[in-house]
């Protein structure tokens, strides 16, 4: 079942799609089972597509897709996209599957790095084949640590081809050149949103797979320490799940979008410090802030410009953070009832 905040969630998106361009179409959703993916799949089965997820269920959960199991417009492939193979044509291609979280993805930097560049080459193989439309999750971490912020497009970024940080970078960055290759070549109709820091219900909380927002908060709800890398000054811009799915639908169909990156993020930037003590603030919590080395590479400044899907789809976040933070703390209180 779907609790209520998702549901309304759900809604908002959908009132913000016009049309019906998914209606009937058959949809593949890499990452189907993650934060992402997940939210994607429930727009699009709302709008009346077949979805097949693929999920190798590495950083995914079966839980955020459980209550779409008995819809008959909905499918489950545990596998690898590297090697997933499939005779039926698909319309689109929402390539989601990745390795997102920094902690997570530096334990396992050679599936990181064969997701985004096998993985990529293998959907980019089956959306020509199709001749479908290929959306692929990019990242903000192209950009690396960005010197011109907000971040537009025309940036190349700033990455270390080596670092610790490298397997994500350089695999979402080589992804990118291949489907533009594909883009050129073939005049396959490929997107690629550039996603900045998302956050909302389904992020996923623990051990390594926590990201910060997460992680804080779950920390903040059982009263223990907030754990900030660094002295917190570190900046990032987080976007509620709502405007980033909307986002990525809106490019998905837009045909002006066709061989182009594009930021999708919010650019209301905040400190990790803030973000600590806005999230102890709404809680309540008596948790203190302690400080901890920070990782090395780890960007200082994150923030988009997003004037590029403004003009193109009309595109505008509508969550201010304050409102994402409460309802995305909310929903983490209902995992978590001894705090309710
Ligand atoms: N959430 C964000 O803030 C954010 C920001 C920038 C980019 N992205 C990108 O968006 C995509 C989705 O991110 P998310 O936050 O939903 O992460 P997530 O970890 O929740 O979802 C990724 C999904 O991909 C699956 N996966 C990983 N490797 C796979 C493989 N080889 N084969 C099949 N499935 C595989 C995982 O099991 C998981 O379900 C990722 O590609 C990520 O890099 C996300």
């Amino acid at each position: 079942m779907i609790d209520q905040i998702i549901s309304e969630d759900l809604e908002r998106i959908r009132s913000s799609l016009k049309g019906d361009l998914f209606a009937g179409k058959n949809v593949l959703v890499t990452g189907g089972a993650g934060f992402l993916g997940s939210w994607l799949c429930d727009v699009l089965l709302g709008l009346g597509a077949e979805v097949t997820a693929v999920d190798d269920l590495s950083t995914g959960r079966i839980k955020n897709v459980d209550h779409l199991t008995e819809n008959p417009k909905f499918r489950l492939i545990k596998s690898d996209v590297c090697t997933f193979k499939r005779r039926d044509k698909f319309d689109f291609i929402l390539h989601m599957a990745g390795h997102a979280s920094p902690e997570e993805y530096q334990v396992h930097p050679i599936e990181t790095l064969q997701t985004s560049a096998s993985g990529s080459a293998n959907m980019a193989e089956i959306a020509r084949k199709s001749d479908a439309t290929l959306l692929f999750a990019s990242t903000s971490e192209v950009y690396g640590d960005a010197e011109v912020v907000p971040t537009p497009e025309t940036y190349w970024g700033k990455v270390n081809p080596i670092g610790p940080r490298s397997c994500y970078d350089e695999g979402k960055r080589f992804a990118e050149a291949l489907l533009m290759a594909y883009y050129k070549q073939y005049g396959l109709d490929v997107k690629i949103p550039r996603i900045f820091n998302s956050y909302g219900p389904r992020l996923r909380e623990d051990g390594l797979y926590g990201r910060a927002m997460s992680r804080f908060i779950m920390q903040a709800l059982k009263n223990e320490p907030i754990t900030v890398y660094g002295d917190g000054k570190q900046t990032r811009s987080f976007c509620y799940v709502t405007d980033t799915v909307t986002g990525l639908m809106l490019l998905t169909t837009n045909q002006e979008a066709r061989g182009e990156v594009v930021n999708v993020g919010n650019s209301q930037e905040v400190t990790i410090l803030e973000l600590a003590k806005r999230i102890k603030q709404i809680t309540g919590c008596e948790s203190p802030v302690t400080f901890h080395p920070l990782p090395k590479d780890d960007p200082k400044r994150r923030c988009p410009d997003t004037s590029k899907l403004e003009k193109l789809a009309g595109w505008k976040p509508q969550v201010k953070f304050e409102d994402g933070l409460k309802r995305t703390i909310r929903w983490f209180q209902t995992l978590n009832p001894a705090t309710d």
